[in-house]
């Protein structure tokens, strides 16, 4: 046997040496058949050539790919049929490969190149709320970076005028839809607005709002989870309440009564926070909270009682300013436009929240009424009224965790947003079509 075995190791290194004695002819024949090709190739550099051809043909194939579209989309349909696990999971890595592209997209737009043939992905993104202030500015930011946008709106607050701008335009649809009742949407992203956020309007059918921030949020995270897209709610510091820690940080739990005509919203967007934590929790549905502090700029709504807006008004049309209690009640006001980036940052980031977004500059209600004086109407009078019920005194976002996570915060000071937010007024009080100091509509209503 070890005999053997030494024969046919020296076959195999002398293959074209006379087979020696004692091997059979069959055997000697199959080891040539093995044998050969590998010599073949050996000679001449013919291995070379084979990985050259590799090599080649690979380089080839990366280049141009057989496909371009790697996954398809889902047609945008109502389906009767609930989602599979595996269908959630191709959804995802649709969601994943997308904001990967997207943070390959900053890095390009950050001076890199782009290598030829890929383009940034666009995704479709659903704005609840997207009529109304905050929203309509969202869906410009959005539109903008070329993705695909679907406004629900059911018109409480919110107007078509705030998005005229985008009709006819393929990658915008409009939906008059009330987020009380379930909607079946093909999306990746949702940006959770839809709610009254003044004073004014969430107080007139206080029921409706607590059914809008609890049926209508419950309906969102349901399509979130369904289609297993991104949720983010916009939250408010009324979730504070009356606060007893100044400036409120995010660890702090807050001091709202339960029962008072604000709960309505405080405790709705309360509630709306807790089942946003829960599906993330429980579900596994990917969430973001903003908790959003007083907030101006274009488009807000004119008569919301909203201070800013009540100043602002007041003074272009030559009335007083009203000044609820001794005015030594403080806020703090962050520009639209920074708010936005705020919102964006935090859907494309990786942390949940909850994240203050506001501006922490200070102003008490006197000195915000002369600040609107300095910008409009010197002459302006100020009124003193008794102050509302719940009022809270101080409000001022803490946001480091924003500025450490996010690397984010504002930058438009209120003197600096405040004339923007004047010459959208002056146009839509008195129908003026000129533009004040030679701003066009983009340069009104960005930063
Ligand atoms: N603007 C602020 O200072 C501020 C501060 C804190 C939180 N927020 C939050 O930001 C979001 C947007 O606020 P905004 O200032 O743009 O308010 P807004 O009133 O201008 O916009 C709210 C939008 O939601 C729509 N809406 C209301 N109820 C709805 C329903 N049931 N179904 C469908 N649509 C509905 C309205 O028509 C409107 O278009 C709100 O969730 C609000 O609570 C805003």
């Amino acid at each position: 046997m070890d005999s053997h075995e030494l024969i046919h190791r020296s076959q195999t290194n002398q293959t074209q040496e006379p087979l020696p004695l004692g091997s059979s002819p069959k055997r000697s024949k199959s080891l040539k058949k093995f044998i050969n090709p590998v010599h073949y190739m050996l000679r001449s550099q013919r291995l070379i050539c084979l990985f050259a051809g590799i090599a080649i043909s690979t380089l080839f194939f990366n280049r141009f790919p057989l496909s371009s579209s790697p996954v398809p989309r889902q047609p945008q349909s109502i389906d009767p049929f609930p989602q599979s696990e595996s269908t959630q999971q191709t959804r995802r890595r649709v969601l994943y490969e997308s904001h990967w592209e997207d943070a390959f997209d900053r890095r390009v737009n950050a001076g890199g190149k782009m290598p030829l043939g890929l383009k940034r992905k666009s995704l479709r993104v659903l704005v609840t709320g997207g009529a109304g202030f905050v929203g309509s500015h969202l869906v410009d930011r959005l539109m903008e970076r070329g993705d695909s946008v679907i406004v629900v709106d059911n018109f409480f607050t919110g107007k078509k005028d705030n998005l005229v701008h985008h009709f006819g335009n393929p990658r915008f649809e409009l939906i008059r839809h009330d987020v009380v009742e379930p909607i079946l949407l093909e999306v990746d992203q949702i940006y959770h607005l839809a709610c009254p956020a003044s004073p004014v309007h969430y107080k007139f059918n206080p029921v409706k709002t607590i059914k809008t921030n609890v049926a209508g949020t419950l309906n969102m995270l349901g399509l979130a989870k369904r289609v297993g897209a991104r949720f983010l709610l916009t939250s408010t510091s009324e979730v504070y309440g009356d606060p007893l820690q100044h400036p409120q940080s995010e660890t702090y739990w807050g001091n709202v009564n339960p029962i008072g005509v604000r709960s309505c919203y405080d405790e709705g967007k309360r509630t709306a926070e807790t089942l946003t934590m829960d599906y993330h929790r429980g579900l596994g549905i990917e969430v973001r909270i903003a908790r959003i502090f007083n907030t101006y700029g274009p488009r807000m709504c004119i008569d919301d009682g909203r201070v800013v807006s009540n100043f602002v008004a007041q003074a272009l049309r030559k009335e007083p300013l009203t000044v609820y209690g001794d005015g030594k009640q403080t806020r703090s006001f962050q520009y639209v436009a920074d708010l936005v980036e705020g919102l964006m940052r935090l859907m494309e980031g990786e942390h949940v929240g909850p994240f203050n977004l506001g501006n922490p500059g200070e102003f008490t209600m006197l000195e915000l009424a002369k600040v609107v004086q300095e910008v409009i109407d010197p002459k302006a009078r100020i009124e003193f009224r008794p102050n509302t019920e719940d009022d809270p005194h101080k409000r001022k976002p803490d946001i480091t965790k924003a500025k450490r996570l996010l690397g984010w915060e504002p930058t438009v000071t209120l003197r600096k947003g405040l004339p923007r937010m004047v010459a959208d007024f002056r146009q839509r009080i008195f129908g003026d079509q000129k533009e004040e100091g030679g701003l066009t509509t983009t340069s009104l209503f960005s930063a």
